[in-house]
């Protein structure tokens, strides 16, 4: 069995930890805390282990937290570590923990492909290079806006490449996920320089794409728009809609009036955390004109990367055919079932 240990329990650490303490694949070695908070209460009230820093060994004894041991303790035991770090902290920890103990890891959306803080020389997704990151001791998944990108380009390049000039992407930013405390502001802001364009090159290299991200005062997932220009006519939105049909992770809707409608139908169908672990095409508001094709499509923003860590363990530990992933991640997650109750309810 394969041990992995979560680094952080935040926004992404708890969802990865329900997910692979239920996948019996694997040996979940435990999860890091480094305050002594709520959140070190819950996981431990879960059955999970807790490993931390040495440096704040005594503020959990003071509150009387249970822990296990300490982060070298998880990691050496481990054969990977997940680091699900505060955006940023990635390469400090590859350098002070997973270079020395010599151990593989995973790196999320926030860390740095490029430059003197990169931590990888690959960013996973697992519609368009799963096969590519066997080999590789260190990957960067996706954030949740790339993984999106991802997952609807590359079946329009394998339908449609040679006819497709360049795509536009207009990504609407959530402000905050529903679990944070901090303030959402009353602003639209915009963002110089997104990283999004380069992470999908990285991936999918020679496309011509170019984003825009603005941040909007929601905690409901993010919206894209992407416009994509045809070197003639542009498909019919049948033609389109059909080649997304059976595609994993992608949703079809037609009547959901926003993301809040689709957010609070996951969480009264009691989806784990409230998360449809998917991105959702919205059909009614999908136009093709002349030679513009323009899809909008809704992207769980906590949820999306989930799976997409569950697929890339497959990848690079199991060495697993892609097919064969995709069903196990599919039991994992229940994805078919969650679009089929989002496709229904929203049809
Ligand atoms: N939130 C999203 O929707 C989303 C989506 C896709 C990708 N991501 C990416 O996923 C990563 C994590 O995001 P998040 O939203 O989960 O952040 P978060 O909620 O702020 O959680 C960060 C976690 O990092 C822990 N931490 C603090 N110092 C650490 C260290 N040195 N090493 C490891 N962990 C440390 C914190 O522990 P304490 O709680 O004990 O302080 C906390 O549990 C980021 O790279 C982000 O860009 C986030």
């Amino acid at each position: 069995m394969v041990k992995l240990f979560i680094n952080g329990y935040g926004n992404i650490g708890r969802r990865l930890a329900s997910a692979f303490d239920l996948d019996r694949e694997i040996d979940l070695v435990g999860i890091a805390k480094y305050k002594p908070d709520e959140r070190a209460k819950e996981a431990i009230s879960k059955g999970y282990k807790l490993f931390i820093p040495r440096s704040i060994e005594r503020e959990f004894k003071n509150n009387k937290l249970e822990f296990t041991g300490f982060l070298e303790d998880a990691i050496r035991e481990s054969d990977i570590v997940i680091d699900a770090s505060k955006e940023g902290l990635g390469y400090q920890n590859k350098r002070k923990l997973y270079l020395p103990l010599k151990k593989m890891a995973i790196f999320q959306g926030g860390e740095d492909r490029e430059g003197k803080y990169s931590v990888a020389d690959i960013i996973h997704n697992s519609r368009v290079n799963y096969n590519k990151v066997i080999g590789k001791s260190y990957v960067i998944q996706g954030s949740c806006n790339v993984s999106g990108m991802g997952r609807v380009i590359q079946p329009l390049i394998d339908h449609f490449g040679d006819r497709i000039i360049r795509y536009d992407v207009t990504l609407i930013r959530r402000w905050a996920d529903l679990e944070d405390l901090n303030e959402v502001k009353d602003s639209i802001q915009w963002d110089k320089s997104p990283h999004h364009q380069d992470d999908v090159k990285d991936f999918i290299p020679n496309i011509k794409l170019y984003v825009d991200a603005y941040k909007v005062p929601s905690r409901m997932m993010h919206l894209h728009q992407m416009a994509i220009r045809f070197k003639d006519k542009a498909p019919t939105k049948n033609e389109v809609l059909e080649i997304f049909e059976n595609e994993f992770g992608v949703s079809i809707l037609n009547s959901a009036k926003g993301t809040a409608d689709i957010r609070k139908k996951a969480l009264e169908m009691g989806f784990l955390h409230g998360d449809t672990n998917m991105i959702h095409i919205h059909q009614e508001v999908m136009r093709s004109q002349d030679d513009i094709l323009k899809i909008s499509y809704s992207d769980d923003q906590t949820g999306m990367v989930i799976p997409e860590n569950h697929l890339l363990v497959q990848s690079l530990l199991f060495k697993k055919p892609r097919k064969k992933a995709l069903l196990h991640t599919d039991k994992i997650f229940d994805l078919s079932k969650k679009k089929k109750v989002l496709e229904e309810e929203f049809k």
